[in-house]
């Protein structure tokens, strides 16, 4: 089996980017880490990638000014440098634009903190309690050019509780997100799910 080389972009912490990388190192898992890319210097999860010997690197967007396509065409050479196959958004904190998705289209999947169509954006789980809603949960999904709209991969969900806050809410989604994203990666990376296929089921 040739594994996929996976790309993770983050902005900050980089919990998902651990569970993913965690995932990848199961035997048999179709997929390998080769690349951690942060658009801000000081994400704490370029240190935890470099400490399990990822290649990883900075793209600081700031050094682009309002040019987001030359930001991106900085992202894509260390993509091709790294001759990656697929990209993993994983608190990735940037919006790209319609250039780079095209680009990426099918071979770029995102993980938000909610339950897709609900709560696009974001502050999700802020919103989730302003709404009442029962249940509330993690999508990953196809990036499309608009945000947070691609056809899912998988989701999950898990009750909103009686005196939970904002931050009693994401940490139990959160542990959501670290089951279902490496689940969803593995699925793309063995061609089981596609952005046709996908596409072709929600409609
Ligand atoms: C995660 O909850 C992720 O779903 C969210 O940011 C957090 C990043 O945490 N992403 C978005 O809100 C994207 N719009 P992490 O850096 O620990 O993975």
């Amino acid at each position: 089996m040739t594994k996929k080389r996976v790309a993770v972009l983050i902005s900050g912490r980089g919990s998902n980017m651990t569970a993913l990388i965690a995932a990848a190192k199961a035997p048999g898992y179709p997929a390998a880490i080769a690349l951690v890319v942060a658009n801000v210097p000081d994400a704490a999860g370029l240190a935890r990638a470099q400490h399990d010997g990822i290649a990883t690197a900075v793209v600081d967007h700031r050094n682009f000014g309002a040019d987001r396509e030359a930001f991106e065409r900085a992202l894509d050479a260390q993509l091709a440098a790294h001759r990656i196959d697929l990209v993993c958004l994983a608190g990735f904190m940037r919006l790209l634009t319609p250039w780079f998705v095209r680009r990426w289209s099918g071979r770029l999947i995102n993980i938000h903190p909610a339950l897709l169509p609900q709560f696009k954006g974001l502050h999700t789980h802020r919103r989730a309690l302003e709404a009442g809603v029962a249940r509330h949960g993690a999508t990953v999904h196809f990036v499309v050019p608009e945000m947070d709209s691609g056809p899912i991969i998988l989701q999950d969900s898990v009750p909103v509780l009686a005196g939970d806050t904002e931050a009693t809410l994401a940490a139990r989604v959160l542990s959501v997100e670290h089951r279902i994203y490496p689940q969803a990666l593995r699925l793309v990376a063995e061609g089981r799910a596609t952005l046709p296929a996908v596409a072709a089921r929600s409609e």
